[in-house]
């Protein structure tokens, strides 16, 4: 941001670690701290010193981009890039991510008694998780120094965007994903892609705990959100949702939670909004786990958010079936600066929150229903109050995971019947009568 001039710019940024606050211009291969080992993020030093017309500027200029059609303006996620890290246009790696819909809920915000209820629907990007919203960013940067392969350990989504991304780059991917443990339509989507995909007899946090030997010893670019460029990508959601709101921060925020990049990026997009004087306060944003899986709910119980509880993590939801959160230390400070909740839920609250949603014709995977599951939660609890604002993260497309729902779902389909009208209607008339 160059605040000696009219306009803003893109500003210039280092990295800085988020324990022991060393500034470095470029973290080890695993993006930690060249001090202490721990998580890094992008700070943009010149900041500091913006006045509060360039905040105000910034609006104008994001709405101005909304009816471009450069693809930089056209991208829900470069259309803000005076809050990201400067990339030179032609390495630029985009394909129209972000502006996803945030959809009115009526069903749940009845039952609920909370009016104003919406689901931002991360799910509609290119494909079909937010997992793009940071990729494009991370991958672009990996274009920048001149990388050919990139890689990352999944649960499925970040593979699927990633090789989707490498694949637009011309580059060439590899993923690890824990063996049997990738819903289908996340392990089709590699594939498909040209990724090079690697099944492990592991879980996901051994997957991680491998591609930690492997960038040290094989020259790939980690795209993992330990990347705290991916941070950089996600945290535009916020902007999307207060753009969508008209500028009036929602009272709550509440996003599934599993390696903890998500909620991370979430909360350090909207401080920055209001460090930069684009809004006055801030969300509660709350962090919701699979009962399975909860590192982070036992790390608040039991010792404040001090130190890592890791867990066995077991949970249908596979897109969270996370023990050893990467970024939790950055998850713990977005909870105690925005004084969101930390839950869990079980699975079949994720399974019956999830039915609700798509009973309102709002699909996601199971992972994205764990949000709407803690947010009755919290309502129950006191904690969401009636008539406050509620903005529910659904992280991914429905058909990611299409076993989950025939499963849950079969007694559902009625057949195979004989292929008759007057079958069909009888069925039709026993149903409607409620037999
Ligand atoms: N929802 C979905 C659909 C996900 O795919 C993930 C993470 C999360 C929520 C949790 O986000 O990890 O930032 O807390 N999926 C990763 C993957 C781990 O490999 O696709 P988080």
């Amino acid at each position: 941001m160059k605040t000696n001039t009219a306009e803003p710019g893109s500003a210039t940024h280092v990295l800085r670690c988020v324990h022991c606050g060393m500034v470095q211009a470029e973290g080890d291969k695993m993006f930690r701290c060249r001090g202490c080992g721990e998580l890094l993020e992008v700070v943009y030093p010149e900041w500091a010193g913006a006045a509060r017309e360039f905040g105000l500027r910034l609006k104008e200029i994001w709405r101005e981009r909304r009816t471009g059609t450069l693809p930089e303006d056209v991208s829900g996620v470069w259309r803000f890039r005076e809050l990201l890290p400067q990339v030179e246009r032609q390495h630029v790696v985009t394909m129209r991510e972000g502006n996803t819909p945030l959809v009115q809920l009526t069903r749940a915000a009845h039952e609920l008694k909370l009016p104003r209820l919406f689901a931002k629907h991360q799910g509609m990007n290119p494909t079909g998780s937010f997992k793009d919203t940071g990729i494009s960013v991370a991958i672009s940067m990996a274009r920048a120094k001149g990388y050919e392969f990139v890689c990352c350990a999944s649960t499925g989504n970040t593979s699927a965007s990633v090789a989707a991304y490498a694949a637009r780059a011309g580059m060439k991917s590899i993923v690890l994903l824990p063996a049997g443990q990738v819903a289908s339509g996340k392990l089709a989507q590699a594939i498909e892609y040209g990724a090079h995909v690697l099944q492990l007899q592991t879980d996901f946090d051994g997957c991680l705990n491998v591609l930690n030997d492997v960038v040290q010893r094989f020259p790939a670019y980690l795209l993992n959100s330990m990347n705290p460029y991916r941070l950089e990508g996600q945290k535009t959601v916020g902007f999307e949702i207060m753009e969508q709101l008209d500028w009036n921060v929602p009272d709550h925020v509440v996003v599934p939670g599993g390696n903890l990049a998500n909620s991370s990026a979430l909360g350090k997009g909207f401080l920055e909004l209001r460090e930069l004087g684009l809004i006055r306060t801030l969300p509660k944003i709350s962090i919701i786990q699979a009962a399975g899986a909860n590192p982070l709910v036992r790390t608040m119980r039991e010792n404040g958010g001090m130190e890592l509880v890791r867990v066995n993590a077991e949970t249908r939801a596979t897109a969270i079936r996370i023990g050893n959160p990467a970024s939790w230390r950055k998850a713990v400070g977005v909870l105690s600066t925005t004084g969101g909740a930390c839950e869990d839920v079980s699975e079949q609250e994720i399974a019956q929150a999830k039915a609700e949603l798509g009973a309102e014709g709002v699909g996601c995977e199971p992972a994205s229903a764990a949000s709407l599951a803690g947010l009755k939660k919290l309502v129950r609890a006191g904690f969401v109050k009636a008539n406050e604002t509620v903005v529910l993260v659904l992280t991914g497309h429905m058909l990611k995971d299409v076993d989950y729902m025939l499963d849950m779902r079969v007694k559902r389909v009625l057949g195979p019947m004989s292929a008759d009208p007057a079958t069909v209607i009888s069925t039709l008339e026993r149903l409607h009568a409620g037999n």
